[in-house]
């Protein structure tokens, strides 16, 4: 089976790749940003001026700033790729924090109050009503870059002017506090395949790894474990890592990362991350792809059962043989067509590169 893995190229990427080429036989490492996506006639999606080729599983990732060309080309290649572990919804929801908060409202995950206005009037009124600090963000960022604090009513005013100024879309958050701690799980498939505990630098409230946290291996308990899930699911996200805070009332969800950094989170557990992760993406490209092989036999024998003479019937499937050692084993359908029974002899003739099995008539 052959897979692609479309991405800016980062030390993540390429350790995802690695692993992947343990299990597919063939793995393309596809920059993103080489990609061309064409809609309307002779619409595809277009690699180095080359049309791209057919995989069995597509993994496509990259940062926000490429949310639209992300959405296009899984939006392309569904129902033409077997396996992929991301849909094209997902990336218009989960590269922007508002969007991923009010999925996880419609499933009723916990996360902290969050608040959004049209104007800054408006917002400037809310923020005489909540407590502070308070946090405010861009919905579209990542490493702590775009998230700010705010001890006071006139320091968030402040900020929200600037934001104002720049015309920056903003959400206001409660703050939650954990003593600069947050949860970082990563969701494969239906598991929490490992999670770290990251805690800020001192004088520094965000414990992203790129804003100087330092990480350390946790073993969630059964109701943050839950929450990592649900959101996973509730993003229709295979693969994905969450952060989450555990607050004084339980833990919340603030974000979750579909091209999740895998550095960090590999150093600190015992088990291989980017294998866990390859070895879900090859199981899961084998399950749909058999299942596909079985639609296309039962298609077939569907088609001889509306057949009337047998004799004349002759079906060609183009598939891989089996072999058990040195033997070759046929599949089922293969003996139901041909009616071949343990109590016939048949006569076998055999060539290079060709094989006949025929009942044999004294
Ligand atoms: N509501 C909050 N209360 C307290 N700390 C927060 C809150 N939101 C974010 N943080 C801190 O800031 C960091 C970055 O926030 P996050 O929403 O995950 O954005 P990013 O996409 O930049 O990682 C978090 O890891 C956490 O340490
Ligand atoms: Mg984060």
């Amino acid at each position: 089976m052959k897979a692609a893995l479309i991405s800016l190229g980062s030390q993540s990427s390429i350790m995802t790749a690695e692993a992947m080429s343990k299990y597919f036989e063939q793995v393309d490492m596809v920059q993103l940003k080489n990609i061309e996506v064409k809609l309307g006639k002779e619409a595809g999606i277009f690699y180095e001026g080359k049309r791209f080729e057919r995989y069995d599983c597509v993994y496509v990732k990259g940062s926000f700033r490429y949310a639209n060309l992300l959405c296009s080309i899984a939006s392309m290649l569904e129902g033409k790729i077997p396996y992929m572990p991301l849909p094209s919804s997902t990336f218009t929801t989960v590269h922007n924090k508002l969007l991923t908060h009010l999925i996880l409202q419609q499933h009723n995950i916990p996360m902290p109050r969050t608040y959004i206005s049209s104007t800054v009037g408006s917002a400037k009124e809310l923020l005489k009503e909540v407590k502070y600090p308070i946090v405010m963000k861009f919905p579209e960022g990542t490493q702590g870059k775009g998230v700010m604090f705010a001890d006071s009513l006139s320091s968030a005013s402040s900020l929200l002017d600037a934001l104002g100024v720049l015309n920056q879309p903003f959400i206001i958050q409660e703050y939650v506090d954990t003593g600069g701690t947050d949860i970082r799980a990563l969701v494969v498939g239906d598991k929490v395949v490992a999670a770290m505990k990251r805690k800020a630098q001192k004088e520094e409230k965000r414990a992203n790894i790129h804003a100087g946290g330092s990480g350390e291996a946790v073993l969630l308990n059964r109701e943050v474990s839950k929450i990592a899930l649900d959101t996973a699911k509730a993003l229709k996200a295979d693969i994905c890592g969450v952060d989450i805070l555990e607050g004084p009332l339980g833990p919340v969800v603030i974000e979750a990362n579909v091209s999740p950094g895998l550095q960090g989170l590999n150093k600190v557990s015992t088990i291989d991350v980017p294998d866990e992760i390859a070895k879900f993406f090859y199981r899961k490209t084998e399950e749909i792809v058999n299942a596909g092989k079985k639609v296309a036999v039962d298609e077939v024998m569907k088609g001889i059962s509306l057949e009337n003479g047998e004799d004349s019937l002759s079906q060609e499937v183009i598939s891989e043989l089996k072999f058990r050692g040195d033997k070759i084993i046929l599949p089922e359908w293969i003996t139901k067509i041909a009616k071949f029974d343990d109590r016939k002899e048949y006569s076998i003739k055999v060539k290079k590169g060709r094989l006949e099995v025929e009942e044999f008539k004294k």
